[in-house]
């Protein structure tokens, strides 16, 4: 290629930059008007998307596995149990299984057989929805405000994209890494510092022991602000005057609630809000992000849901709305028999077993929370979700206690400084083994002499 002058460089440039994506599909091979001007060998001119580089490695769970495979071949006769992981272990309930078989017959027949599926989901599965999880409650939430999705992951994740860059969040310290980690990769973070392992345009609501780990209001104010309750990591909750508060402002302030209760089913206690719309005035401030991961086991079929009310504007701009047009321009639904099986959860049947399935698992949790009460660790969680969080002894650092637990209990945990650096020194354990594998896990824990 020859370039003749810089008014040649800059026309090119500038043919580069409209061209791009053009360019690639061509191979890179532009005939333009401007005669001769030939882009062979420009395949370098495409940039990678420069915030994904900004993110701090992921060490969590990989550096879990590989101190894990490293002891187990150096210790082939120990038996390792894992209470780390937040995947459930339970198989599908019957009514579930049931409704899965149905879908799948009926996609066997050209009578029955669905293909894409409506850009909001099913009816039948939002009318569900709407009725059980909504309405039953008293929160006038419509089946029209729903969005069926493949996952709360998803959406916690991809929420973001409907508000400006310029917007700032605030989040729990420790967190849920999804909220941070796609905020990261669409550039609203500004830098990272490693030392104190902070975004300088992230607003951190320290949840400590201090404040019962529910965090307080920012005194700076956040235009986004990420909750989980109950919550992954500390499996704390808020109660209800807690929660109108955060709503109040919210409105207050203009601010937008991304409300994750991905936990829900997992609520005991009287006082705890099953749904943000619960409290008065969350439809104008409040998005709230639902799985059937934690409830019915579905971490292997994938089925999630997201509410937007129709009356919450950001100015006179719908955010229902907005969020629509991405489903219909991005989504292409969750398949048809895993929204069957999401309605047979919503069943006679289904509601009693995702029940027992809940009280299994919670099961665990209280043998956990005991047990170590017992043995004198200071605990939390484990009442109103999955998780118990505890503090290490002896002033260990997470990652010592996960070392120690390791080879002295054999039992596998999750460091609490993963979550976020208000996590270090306290240690997640998960109540989603089997029954069996958690009391020995305990009962090991407990013989330990520190
Ligand atoms: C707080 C929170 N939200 C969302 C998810 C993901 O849910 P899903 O399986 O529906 O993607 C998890 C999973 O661990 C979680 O802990």
């Amino acid at each position: 290629m020859v370039l003749k002058s810089d008014y040649d460089r800059n026309v090119q440039n500038s043919i580069v930059e409209n061209n791009l994506k053009w360019i690639l599909h061509r191979n890179c091979e532009v005939l333009n008007s401007y005669e001769e001007l030939t882009l062979k060998g420009m395949k370098t001119m495409v940039k990678v998307n420069d915030n994904y580089l900004k993110l701090p490695g992921s060490y969590l769970f990989s550096t879990i596995a590989k101190k894990v495979n490293a002891y187990t071949e150096a210790n082939p006769d120990k038996k390792i149990i894992r209470l780390g992981i937040g995947d459930v272990t339970q198989p599908l309930s019957p009514a579930v299984i049931s409704a899965l078989h149905g879908a799948v017959d009926e996609m066997a027949d050209a009578a029955t057989f669905r293909g894409y599926a409506p850009d909001l989901g099913y009816e039948f599965l939002r009318s569900a929805i709407a009725d059980n999880d909504y309405k039953a409650r008293g929160c006038q939430i419509e089946a029209d405000e729903i969005f069926v999705s493949d996952g709360a992951k998803c959406d916690s994740g991809n929420i973001q994209e409907i508000f400006a860059l310029d917007n700032k969040i605030a989040v729990c310290d420790p967190v849920y890494p999804v909220y941070v980690d796609t905020n990261v990769m669409a550039g609203r973070t500004g830098t990272y510092d490693a030392a104190t392992e902070k975004w300088s345009d992230v607003i951190y609501m320290p949840c400590t022991a201090d404040n019962n780990f529910a965090p307080q209001l920012p005194k700076e104010v956040p235009d986004l602000i990420y909750l989980c309750f109950p919550n992954n990591p500390t499996g704390s909750t808020i109660n209800k005057a807690q929660l109108q508060e955060w709503v109040d402002y919210a409105n207050k302030n203009s601010a937008v609630i991304i409300y994750d209760a991905a936990y829900e089913a997992y609520i005991s206690e009287a006082d705890v809000p099953h749904t943000i719309y619960e409290c008065e005035g969350a439809r104008t401030c409040a998005i709230e992000l639902r799985s059937f991961s934690k409830n019915a086991g579905f971490t292997g079929v994938r089925l999630g849901f997201t509410v937007i009310p129709k009356e919450l504007k950001v100015g006179d701009v719908s955010l229902h709305a907005l969020w629509a047009r991405r489903h219909g321009t991005k989504y292409n639904g969750a398949p048809y028999i895993i929204q069957r099986a999401g309605e047979a959860v919503y069943s006679e049947a289904g509601k009693r077993e995702t029940k027992e399935l809940v009280a299994y698992y919670m099961k665990n949790a209280a043998y956990i929370l005991d047990g170590l009460k017992s043995a004198g660790f200071s605990v939390s969680g484990g009442v109103n979700a999955p998780y118990i969080w505890l503090k290490a002894p002896n002033n260990m650092t997470s990652w010592e206690f996960f070392d120690y637990l390791l080879e002295n209990a054999n039992v596998v945990g999750t460091p609490g400084s993963g979550f976020g650096p208000s996590g270090e020194t306290f240690f997640r354990l998960t109540a989603f083994g089997s029954y069996e594998n958690t009391v020995e896990a305990v009962d090991r824990i407990k013989k330990l002499s520190i």
